[in-house]
């Protein structure tokens, strides 16, 4: 690959299904190339959303023209309501109305959710073609754009159907973060943290300095935190591809996080924020089962809310919670399984027992508060 001063590359070692995560601001008008690199060619299918498409379609398309290929571009509708089998089936329509071939691509160009779609519809299209991931969020360049994990919501639930399929490359082009909502941005970064707990504590005790720059969307300190997530992630998975194990570790906050987002009926948060609030409530979790100190529950609480984001729990039954926290994907036999952390840079995976959860939750926070900025944690009712 054409190489550039400020271009980073990230492997993902996966044996005959590796690649690379290029990390590369501008990244996007040098697609084409990175993509003749690997020899692929032919035609494109660009899976986009109307607001992705308005800042980068263009620059992309003309990217990938001068390299020769031939693009489609697929919209889909901006928001989790394009993760469905009915848009997958769109995106599938398109392929096949347009005469897709084994050896065409198909590229996600968007966050997480362009991304989800996308890479599912690849997997099903002809047993599989070749998928590029360009991901234009905080939380699709340092999570959902690599690792595989590919799929849709069902009424019932989210992320139900899918498919692990891996890209053949993630292009991450930082200087798209620079148009995304702030709101979108402060989420990304609970996303950001979280790899600091599960396994990083030179990388948290970074974001607790640098969380300034990291406000301020300063490229320097973006570029790395995209690496050091990539880098982190792609060390994940491929020691554990499909989540037999190790690679549970992600779903830091999450237990917590999706039963909020859940609860709140995919309105009231967005996806970071839920789990930034449940990072905070999981190591309250494991500090009340004597798992961390308190300094693990402060530290992390101290840092989200350094951001704006929202650490307090909202009010819900734990009846509501529990029946929420037992529809995650990690339930087995009936078994909510929790990532806990011991530490900043370690975790464990639990299995929580109902009652134990319970008396916690009737409980709220024993922690001591540390000034305004720290409100004490209230709670309503357990029931
Ligand atoms: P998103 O894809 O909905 O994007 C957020 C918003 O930002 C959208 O309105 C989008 O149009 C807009 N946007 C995207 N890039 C932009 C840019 N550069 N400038 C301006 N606006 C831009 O949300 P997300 O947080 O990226 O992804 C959330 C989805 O990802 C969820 O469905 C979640 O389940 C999924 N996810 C998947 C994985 C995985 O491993 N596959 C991991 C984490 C999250
Ligand atoms: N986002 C969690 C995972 O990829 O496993």
């Amino acid at each position: 690959m054409g190489q550039r001063h400020d271009q980073q590359t990230v492997k993902v070692g996966l044996g005959k299904r590796s690649y690379d995560i290029v990390i590369d601001p501008g990244g996007v008008q040098r697609l084409g190339t990175y993509c003749q690199a690997l020899g692929l060619s032919g035609k494109v299918g660009i899976v986009t959303n109307p607001t992705v498409d308005r800042y980068y379609g263009a620059s992309l398309r003309k990217a990938m023209v001068n390299a020769g290929f031939t693009c489609r571009t697929i919209r889909v509708p901006d928001g989790e309501q394009a993760k469905t089998v009915r848009w997958t089936s769109y995106i599938l329509d398109q392929l096949v109305k347009h005469r897709f071939e084994r050896r065409s691509v198909l590229m996600a160009l968007g966050g997480g959710v362009v991304g989800d779609v996308t890479g599912f519809a690849a997997s099903l299209y002809l047993r599989g073609i070749p998928f590029v991931q360009v991901p234009t969020t905080l939380v699709a360049q340092v999570d959902s754009s690599v690792g595989g994990k590919t799929g849709v919501n069902h009424p019932l639930g989210k992320n139900l159907i899918g498919a692990f399929y891996q890209p053949v490359l993630v292009l991450c082009d930082t200087e798209t973060l620079h148009t995304l909502p702030r709101r979108e941005w402060l989420a990304g970064l609970a996303e950001v943290m979280k790899y600091g707990v599960i396994i990083d504590k030179k990388f948290f005790a970074f974001l607790e300095e640098r969380m300034g720059h990291l406000l301020d969307v300063k490229d320097e300190d973006v570029i790395k935190v995209v690496k050091r997530c990539c880098e982190i992630k792609a060390w994940v998975v491929a020691k554990d591809e499909q989540e037999s194990g190790l690679r549970r570790i992600l779903n830091y906050g999450h237990t917590i996080g999706h039963a909020l987002e859940s609860l709140g009926r995919y309105k009231r948060y967005i996806h970071g924020e839920a789990v930034g609030i449940g990072m905070v409530h999981e190591a309250l979790l494991a500090h009340h089962l004597q798992l961390c100190s308190a300094s693990v529950v402060h530290r992390q609480r101290e840092l989200i809310q350094r951001t704006g984001l929202p650490v307090h729990m909202p009010v819900h039954s734990f009846s509501k919670l529990w029946a929420a926290m037992l529809h995650d994907k990690k339930v087995s036999q009936g078994i909510v399984h929790c990532v806990l952390p011991k530490s900043i840079g370690n975790v464990q995976v639990t299995p929580l027992e109902q009652r134990v959860v319970k008396r916690w939750y009737a409980r709220g926070v024993n922690l001591p508060t540390r000034g305004p900025a720290d409100a004490p944690f209230t709670r309503r009712s357990s029931r």
